[in-house]
């Protein structure tokens, strides 16, 4: 299952008779024409956009997810690449590290449609990731003078971090509910605090999130304190475990004291996440959620 592997590097011993050997080249032999930059929080690398891919070929992306993200995770929608021995032939290589993009095992193959997405749905939207703490990727691909296939599609999604208590929400048709940290309304929210919440609604319908009121303190990119709402999903591979980490996003973090306006999932199930220093309250009535948000000097909170 070699798609599905984290990247890995050769042994040491193999990693320095390549750095010797192509050393000698040219002055980036890596990725000799250049590098296509994608930026973003979501999209997708198609190579070739139709048809089969060229002959003698290398091509080099660096996909990279803004701040406040910590990983990129990706997945095949196509893969469709010549399989060989070692895949010697036409391969593709991935790496969260330029310098060592050309030293990561090449990966080669080719899996239907249909298959690949058999796996998506049993997985998860995540079938390898950047790493931790790393917002760029690096893919390169390179093929040789004979046998063509079409490439390969991928879908990437900037990944959150994800932590603290998670607490499980469900409401049924037309019930409301209310939640919030300890002591909501009562005292602030503590000085180091995380908590995860997951909304689930009957299927068909959806989860709309209404701040009622919002101040958080505000820092560049919200390093510090913020909520973040993703959709979420159940696994079929591990039906214990919902998760929203690298689920559509549906807003970004949050922070400071404009008040976001509402925000409407698409499917029925949702993942809040909440750094550091939040109060949160949240309701329901018909489906909808409002969430509520009292920053940690409230005056009227404590004495
Ligand atoms: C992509 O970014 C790299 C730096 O990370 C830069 O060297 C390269 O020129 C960029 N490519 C394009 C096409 O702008
Ligand atoms: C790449 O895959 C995505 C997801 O299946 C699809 O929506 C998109 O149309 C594909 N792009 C191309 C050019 O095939
Ligand atoms: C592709 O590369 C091979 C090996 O370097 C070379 O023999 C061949 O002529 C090249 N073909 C084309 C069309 O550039
Ligand atoms: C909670 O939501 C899950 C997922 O939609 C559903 O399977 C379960 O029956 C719900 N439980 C209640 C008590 O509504």
């Amino acid at each position: 299952m070699g798609l599905f592997e984290l990247n890995q590097v050769f042994p040491v011993a193999t990693v320095l008779v390549l750095a010797l050997f192509l050393g000698r080249g040219a002055c980036d032999s890596i990725c000799p024409d250049g590098i296509t930059n994608i930026t973003g929080s979501s999209g997708s690398l198609v190579y070739p956009s139709s048809g089969d891919y060229g002959v003698n070929e290398t091509k080099c992306w660096k996909i990279e997810v803004p701040e406040g993200y910590y990983t990129v995770g990706y997945i095949y929608r196509r893969y469709e690449i010549e399989p060989c021995d070692d895949c010697k032939c036409d391969y593709l290589q991935t790496s969260s590290s330029y310098n060592a993009l050309h030293l990561t095992t090449k990966k080669c193959g080719r899996y239907s449609a249909e298959y690949l997405e058999y796996l998506r749905l049993a997985r998860g939207p995540k079938a390898g990731s950047s790493g931790r703490n790393k917002r760029t990727l690096y893919f390169r691909f390179v093929s040789d003078d004979n046998v063509h296939h079409k490439g390969f599609n991928l879908t990437f999604v900037a990944g959150s971090v994800s932590g603290g208590l998670e607490t499980y929400l469900n409401a049924s048709d037309d019930e409301t509910i209310t939640f919030g940290t300890p002591k909501v309304g009562i005292e602030n929210y503590p000085r180091s605090y995380a908590q995860q919440w997951f909304l689930i609604v009957p299927e068909g319908r959806q989860i709309e999130i209404n701040f009622d009121t919002f101040e958080l303190e505000q820092s560049e990119n919200c390093k510090n304190d913020y909520v973040e709402i993703r959709e979420a999903s159940i696994s079929l591979y591990d039906p214990r475990g919902m998760s929203g980490s690298f689920e559509p996003i549906l807003s970004k973090r949050l922070c400071g004291s404009t008040k976001p306006r509402a925000i409407q999932s698409a499917g029925n199930m949702v993942w809040v996440q909440s750094e550091v220093t939040a109060t949160l309250l949240l309701c329901t009535r018909d489906s909808r959620l409002l969430l509520k948000q009292v920053r940690e000097d409230c005056p009227s909170a404590t004495h």
